[in-house]
């Protein structure tokens, strides 16, 4: 059970719209490359609030990983507007932390040094930074690891110093690109307990991109169904559970089988498999 200190009220989507943490309205993006014309999104709205966990499952290539970038102002939309905490996303945004499917470590850094490197890019006071690193090693469970190289690291670690990093300026938006995906199931399960506590303790908002439905509904608040190419947005899914999700007990739910089961339905039995 959540402590009082640690429950959160439910944040529906007449809230997202008041103070919303992400806005997407009515956005299109079209890539033009010198041999076809393709787009990648189309029609797509989206309100998240401020602490929200929304995920986005969809068939590959229809346009996940651009809906992300559109967010963090890697890529401008073709039509429609998108907004970060109430703001145009007009380039490059630097409140966001990003995760990546790969961990994107560099070889010669430590762990800690890699972590680090938010610190450097964004000119954070050295003592505070170092302050937080430790935090965020202790939360993810790499004591004892912090000078190792990412050689000598399994692919979860290097998935969670990938978090320690994106997490390091502390974030009021986590925007994460199928991040276990390269993982096993058991480490994935173990990350994606990690995971829920380290959003409901850090409160940051996160857009997770997965292929893994139950890794969506375990962690999710709600959940974006998208179409295939051009990607639209085929349905939002509320997942009725508490903030505070046990991993066996939340599986057996009636709440988690409604979700995992309404997914399955939308995306087709072929696009089923975890
Ligand atoms: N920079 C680009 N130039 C041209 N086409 C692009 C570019 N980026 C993405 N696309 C196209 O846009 C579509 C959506 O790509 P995107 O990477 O967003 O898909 P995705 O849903 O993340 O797929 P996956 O699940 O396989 O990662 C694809 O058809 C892709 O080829
Ligand atoms: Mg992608």
């Amino acid at each position: 059970m959540a402590g009082p200190g640690s429950t959160r009220e439910r944040v529906t989507g007449q809230e997202a719209s008041r103070g919303g943490s992400v806005r997407l309205d009515d956005v299109a993006v079209r890539f033009r490359t010198k041999k076809k014309d393709v787009t990648a999104l189309r029609d797509v709205s989206l309100d998240v609030a401020e602490g929200e966990f929304v995920a986005i499952v969809g068939p590959s290539g229809c346009g996940k990983s651009t809906l992300l970038k559109l967010v963090a102002g890697l890529l401008k939309p073709s039509s429609g507007d998108v907004r970060l905490r109430e703001e145009p996303v007009t380039g490059p945004r630097h409140d966001i932390g990003y995760v990546f499917q790969r961990a994107a470590l560099l070889e010669w850094r430590s762990a800690r040094r890699n972590i680090l490197l938010q610190a450097e890019m964004r000119r954070m006071p050295a003592d505070r930074a170092r302050e937080r690193t430790a935090e965020l090693i202790a939360m993810t469970g790499l004591t004892g690891f912090e000078d190792a190289y990412p050689h000598e690291l399994s692919g979860g670690m290097q998935q969670r110093v990938a978090l320690c990093r994106a997490l390091l300026h502390e974030p009021p938006v986590l925007l994460m690109d199928e991040p276990f995906g390269a993982l096993d199931a058991l480490t994935r399960e173990q990350l994606n307990i990690e995971l829920n506590r380290i959003w409901r303790e850090t409160r940051t908002t996160v857009l997770l991109v997965t292929h893994s439905i139950a890794e969506a509904a375990y962690l999710a608040n709600r959940i974006v169904v998208m179409t295939d190419r051009p990607g639209t947005i085929a349905e939002v899914i509320d997942v009725d559970l508490p903030d505070e999700r046990d991993y066996a007990t939340t599986m057996a739910r009636p709440e988690f089988a409604r979700a995992t089961g309404r997914i399955r339905d939308l995306l087709g039995a072929a696009s089923a498999a975890d």
